[in-house]
């Protein structure tokens, strides 16, 4: 967090619509946060000697948790920093985020966890919760410290970028993991498979002359995973679900009681491979954006709770890295701020999901499934909470981001419905509400 202020004593939220699907609860209500911490949820609270904020024609929902975040900080600060990623969370209504360790050097080690913790405890605007590597150097062939990362703060295993090839290193991973309740959280991809593919393997990737990328490489390590998770009793949570195929074998794996939890991004659930005919970078992401069966299926999958949470996967790259030929540019999009926005627009506005599933999906499951604080609005928990405007109408504009970088699939989209305030343990961290205008500066930006 960065603010030095002292935290109020108390902070009164009347007169919104408060949605709480951890609750069952969807009325209008004032919450009241007392000593960083839900007071109380009811009707008519008496304003008394607390700070009020008015949240009337607003939605008041229990804080936004995002759980696939790559913050770049170690090492690769140019295109994000802790500071200027949890800058880019608040303002996109996150409270809480969980960062991966494809940074530089990695996080594999106690030393690195401790050094995310404590940059985010003095710099961060959000909470963070650091995600540890499976192998050391992300290198998929030495098991990190397993205990050591758990009791430095690590709250799951992943090396995320790319899959563990090596299957008895991934099983030995979710036993260790286990011991500690900590999930496994694998980026599912055989390598064999996707070889030097930048995009989706179908028929814009022949148009186009670019190497594919099969959904089949995506299934297979979902299968074997799914396999290694049933047979240790781990908890299994697959990263950034693109496929029909990974749809199926998670929804009969669930049916048949494995412990495995997933998410999905808004854009592996908004765009397809057609967005790559323009040779945009901004549209390279891995897994690549897929068909449009496939975003059907990933649809569904949200609707009937075989995709647990909606994950932003925010990585961040500078213009200079992606302004380069399509075979040659990184894999990666930011999200943060777009987020809300884009599954509001396109996701809540039509019908497809409501405001409970929404947070549900980006707040209560997300917690849940990363066995942290928060998700929730019941009495004790933290004071975190995010007030959603769903009328409030604006255009993605990346040079006004937080982010340290700009490269986002959505830029020009206009969208309806925002975060229009965050609040982090009882502390506004972003408010556009009318007479409580605070709004971060983007910090660190580099010109
Ligand atoms: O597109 C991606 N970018 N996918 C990943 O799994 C890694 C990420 C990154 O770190 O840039």
């Amino acid at each position: 967090m960065t603010d030095a202020r002292p935290i109020p004593d108390s902070l009164l939220i009347t007169g919104g619509r408060v949605v709480d699907p951890s609750t069952a609860t969807d009325r209008m209500a004032d919450v009241l946060i007392e000593h960083g911490r839900i007071a109380a949820v009811a009707g008519a609270i008496p304003s008394g000697e607390h700070r009020v904020i008015d949240a009337g024609g607003r939605v008041v929902v229990p804080g936004l948790i995002d759980l696939h975040v790559h913050l770049r900080d170690p090492g690769q600060t140019h295109k994000e920093d802790i500071a200027s990623g949890t800058t880019a969370a608040v303002r996109g209504g996150f409270t809480a985020i969980a960062c991966m360790p494809n940074t530089v050097p990695p996080i594999d080690h106690p030393a690195i966890v401790e050094y995310v913790r404590s940059m985010a405890s003095k710099t961060g605007a959000c909470r963070v919760y650091p995600i540890a590597a499976i192998t050391k150097a992300l290198a998929g062939e030495e098991l990190v410290p397993i205990g050591g990362l758990a009791a430095a703060g690590a709250i799951g295993f992943s090396d995320d970028g790319s899959a563990v090839a090596n299957a008895e290193l991934v099983r030995k991973a979710m036993a260790y993991a286990s011991m500690y309740g900590l999930p496994v959280m694998e980026h599912c991809e055989d390598r064999t498979l996707a070889r030097a593919g930048v995009m989706h393997e179908g028929e814009w990737s022949a148009v186009l002359g670019l190497h594919g990328i099969p959904t089949v490489s995506e299934d297979t390590i979902v299968a074997r995973d799914l396999l290694l998770a049933a047979a240790a009793g781990a908890h299994l949570h697959v990263l950034h679900v693109s496929t029909a195929g990974s749809v199926r074998l998670i929804r009969e794996a669930k049916r048949r009681g494995v412990r495995v939890t997933a998410e999905v991004t808004p854009h592996h659930l908004v765009l397809t491979d057609a967005a790559v005919q323009g040779f945009d970078t901004n549209f390279k992401v891995n897994p690549p954006l897929r068909s449009a069966a496939d975003v059907a299926a990933l649809r569904e999958a949200l609707a009937d709770g075989t995709i647990d949470a909606i994950a932003t996967d925010h990585a961040p790259h500078t213009i200079e890295e992606k302004m380069v030929e399509f075979d040659q540019a990184p894999f990666g999009v930011i999200g943060l701020e777009t987020a809300v926005g884009v599954v509001l627009t396109t996701l809540v506005a039509p019908g497809i999901i409501g405001v409970s599933d929404l947070v549900r999906m980006m707040s209560t499951a997300p917690a849940s499934i990363l066995g942290v604080p928060g998700g929730t609005l019941s009495i004790g928990a933290p004071g975190d909470v995010t007030i959603l405007d769903l009328d409030r109408a604006w255009s993605v504009d990346p040079a006004a981001f937080a982010s340290k970088s700009q490269n986002t699939p959505f830029a020009g989209w206009s969208l309806k419905g925002k975060a229009v305030a965050t609040i982090v343990g009882g502390e506004i961290k972003f408010s556009e509400l009318e007479g409580e205008a605070r709004v971060p500066a983007p910090v660190h930006r580099e010109s």
